[in-house]
């Protein structure tokens, strides 16, 4: 089985590869990373030279490559990860927003169909469905919800979603989408809120947060979801979307107070800061459908995951130490300095 993984060298796509080649030794493994700003090639350093490990850089949205790529490595099952992910990025500049999320996307799909590819998995997120209001604590996201986006990202997102499953109805092509909360875990960028937090704190530094901090996220552990694609992509249904999420909703201000606490940090640092231009109030997921189809449950609780991440980024400083030194300081002084 040869599966096709593009953004490895980020977040949740280095998280799936360290998933998948732990659970499926015999499997092959091609990465495809522009790396960008947020992809790192240190991350995948254990795996990197491998057997049954490739790595491609290549731009989602230059075509040539990704034809010559899927010709070489003829994939089975091609998991799309690869996107530009930060809102407060997609509000400064949307338009790498459409090109790697939305002619990315395509350009994947019509290198699926014309290298007869038996399934394309697009890696999406809640943040498709826009946000709830705080006082409706019955309602949530579920796969019917209707598309209705706030930010450049989540909207990039959404267009790139209805092309799937325009590329599904129009071209037969086997497509599954799964649309995720807030992930938190191992190598999570510095510039989202936990990771963020914990760098901050860890420097004594103050620790920004948005508006009043009432803005309530859905978080799940990265492997918990890296376990629901894997799922999907073996046992989902062509042309069907599953929401992924673990009823675990929390206000960003008690996120922060909590790492705080971890760390043995003062409450002072906390700094509330400008809000968010469109800022989303509550994001929580129903996943019903993929329990029932598929069987999937969230595994982590997270009193646990949050422990375990804080250890890992206390652990592997030297990770995230080059990252903030780097174009980093340009970017947080820009978003931060006199917010
Ligand atoms: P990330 O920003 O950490 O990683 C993105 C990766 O994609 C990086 O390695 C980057 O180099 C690569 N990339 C960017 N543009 C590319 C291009 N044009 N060609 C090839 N590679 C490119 O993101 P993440 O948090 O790991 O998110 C992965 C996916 O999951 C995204 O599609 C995101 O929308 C989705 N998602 C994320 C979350 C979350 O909480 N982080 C939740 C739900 C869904
Ligand atoms: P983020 O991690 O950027 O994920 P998303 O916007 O995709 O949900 O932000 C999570 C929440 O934390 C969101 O409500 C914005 C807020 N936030 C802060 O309050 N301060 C920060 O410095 C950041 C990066 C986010």
């Amino acid at each position: 089985m040869n599966i096709l993984i593009t953004g490895g060298a980020g977040f949740i796509g280095s998280n799936f590869i360290f998933h998948m080649r732990k659970k499926y030794p015999d499997y092959n493994l091609i990465c495809v990373d522009l790396l960008t700003y947020a992809g790192n090639l240190s991350t995948l350093a254990s795996v990197l030279d491998k057997p049954g490990f490739k790595f491609y850089k290549a731009d989602i949205a230059d075509r040539q490559a990704v034809y010559d790529i899927f010709e070489k490595e003829k994939p089975d099952i091609v998991v799309n990860f690869a996107a530009e992910s930060h809102v407060d990025r997609s509000i400064e500049e949307p338009e790498v927003f459409l090109r790697t999320n939305i002619i990315g996307t395509e350009v994947l799909m019509d290198a699926s169909k014309k290298y007869g590819v038996k399934r394309y998995h697009q890696v999406s997120t809640d943040e498709v469905y826009g946000d709830l209001p705080l006082d409706r604590k019955d309602l949530f996201f579920t796969e019917s919800t209707p598309l209705h986006t706030s930010s450049p990202y989540s909207s990039s997102k959404a267009g790139a979603d209805l092309m799937v499953q325009a590329y599904h109805r129009t071209y037969g092509l086997n497509v599954t989408i799964s649309r995720c909360s807030n992930n938190y875990g191992p190598y999570h960028f510095p510039e989202k809120l936990i990771p963020l937090t914990i760098v901050n704190a860890l420097h004594d530094k103050p620790l920004p947060v948005y508006g009043e901090g009432i803005n309530v996220r859905d978080w799940l552990y990265v492997e918990d979801h890296c376990k629901a694609i894997d799922l999907i992509i073996h046992k989902g249904e062509a042309g069907e979307v599953y929401n992924v999420g673990g009823h675990n909703e929390m206000r960003n201000i008690d996120i922060v107070k909590l790492i705080c606490k971890h760390l043995g940090k003062p409450e002072s640092l906390i700094q509330f800061v400008t809000d968010r231009k469109g800022h989303d109030m509550r994001y929580a997921i129903d996943p019903t459908k993929i329990h029932n189809a598929l069987g999937w449950l969230p595994e982590t609780k997270f009193e646990d995951g949050i422990k375990k991440t804080i250890d890992w980024y206390l652990n592997n400083k030297q990770w995230w130490e080059e990252i903030i030194k780097g174009e980093y300081r340009n970017y947080y002084d820009k978003m931060y300095t006199n917010r």
